[in-house]
């Protein structure tokens, strides 16, 4: 790879910086920050992109987020839950083809059948695996209970993207009830982070009334709260959606890409060693949106392992790629153009956030020295 000249510093990362690479129009200005968080990745991540199978396991969801596609109110949408055998089997392809880890995803529900039904599914993962196989929970808002018994039943990573961290903003793409509490959510984030999971986040990007200035301050919520993990994409309109009625007033699709490549390059030029995912949203927007995730310093790819049938009704945003998706195929195409980029995949391995190592070891030494 050609050497790269470093346009940002740790030094010079401010809020007033990180708007004006948000919105720079001058394209070697784009192209060189791309290419410095490109490096910095090789150089704190190495060149293994990280594998997730995705398990989308159900679409029943008790919310109502105005942008979201498989909300509670839209009666759109067929609702489903994967069977255990079906979620079994994907388990299983996963951890045969060396994938090294899973994400099971589901819409939010928090009814003791459901948080129940979760310890038992990891409990039979992690047998049928011997628990070789890593897996990121990403079921929403629980109590602090349930994220505990979770991570004593396998799970030990978890996503809960805060969506936008300026609460008013979030409250503008959210109900304003107690289903949908901002302080609620950064209290779940606090708790995982406590119980020592591996903790992700993340936001969308260009959504209504959404300006450089939230997505700044975006970028230091997750540096100041210490993320290991982050999935963040661009916002995708869902016709079936209240926020639907304001896609008229989002930035068009090149440059919801643009600024998505940009919050990723900016984060892991702040962060040098998280992991963080190149989102299926990319996909979306441009047939080659995650491999510029990853030229941008992303470094974990999440194929969808969602049997066809049942993936397709989960729909959070229209056109998301799901048949193409799944197949062997796709994961093969993907591993082709990586290569060629100088990346391997990382088979065979969990894939863990180096700094939520380094985050550990930092807090054991604080202990330490409070007690000595
Ligand atoms: N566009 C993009 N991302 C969306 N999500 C939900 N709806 C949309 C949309 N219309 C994302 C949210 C949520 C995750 C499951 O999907 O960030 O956390
Ligand atoms: Fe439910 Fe998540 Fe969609 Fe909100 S974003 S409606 S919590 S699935």
């Amino acid at each position: 790879m050609k050497e790269t000249k470093n346009i940002l510093t740790k030094a010079s990362v401010n809020r007033e910086n990180l708007i004006h690479f948000l919105q720079t129009e001058d394209t070697e200005e784009h192209q060189a920050l791309l290419a410095q968080a490109r490096s910095v990745s090789m150089q704190h991540c190495g060149n293994a992109i990280s594998l997730r199978g995705l398990i989308e396991l159900s679409n029943q969801c008790r919310k109502n987020c105005y942008y979201c596609g498989i909300r509670a109110g839209n009666n759109k949408t067929d609702r489903y839950f994967l069977s255990d055998d079906i979620v079994l089997r994907a388990a299983d392809y996963a951890w045969k083809k060396g994938f090294g880890s899973i994400v099971i995803q589901s819409g939010e529900r928090q009814d003791k059948a459901f948080t129940d039904h979760i310890t038992d599914l990891l409990e039979k993962i992690g047998s049928l695996t011997h628990r070789e196989l890593g897996i990121t929970l990403s079921c929403g808002e629980q109590s602090e209970d349930v994220y505990a018994r979770w991570k004593e039943a396998g799970a030990h990573r978890y996503l809960l993207r805060i969506e936008s961290s300026t609460e008013d903003l979030y409250y503008s793409i959210h109900p304003r009830d107690k289903a949908h509490d901002f302080e609620q959510r950064l209290r779940a984030l606090e708790n995982l982070q406590k119980l020592g999971y591996q903790t992700g986040t993340g936001v969308m990007i260009g959504f209504p009334g959404q300006h450089a200035g939230h997505l700044a301050d975006d970028l230091i919520f997750m540096k100041d709260f210490g993320i290991d993990m982050v999935g963040m994409g661009p916002y995708i309109p869902h016709p079936d959606t209240p926020m639907y009625a304001l896609a008229g007033s989002i930035p068009g699709e090149s440059r919801r890409l643009e600024l998505s490549l940009r919050m990723i390059a900016l984060l892991r030029i702040m962060m040098n060693d998280i992991n963080i995912a190149a989102s299926t949203a990319m996909q979306t927007l441009d047939d080659t949106g995650r491999l510029q995730a990853i030229l941008a310093g992303a470094n974990v790819f999440m194929p969808n392992l969602t049997p066809a049938e049942q993936a397709c009704n989960y729909s959070i945003y229209s056109g998301k790629p799901v048949f193409s998706d799944m197949a062997e195929s796709a994961l093969l195409h993907f591993e082709d153009q990586v290569t060629e980029e100088g990346y391997i995949i990382n088979y065979h391995k969990w894939g863990d956030s180096k700094y939520y190592y380094r985050r550990i070891a930092g807090e054991k030494q604080e202990e330490h020295e409070k007690r000595t």
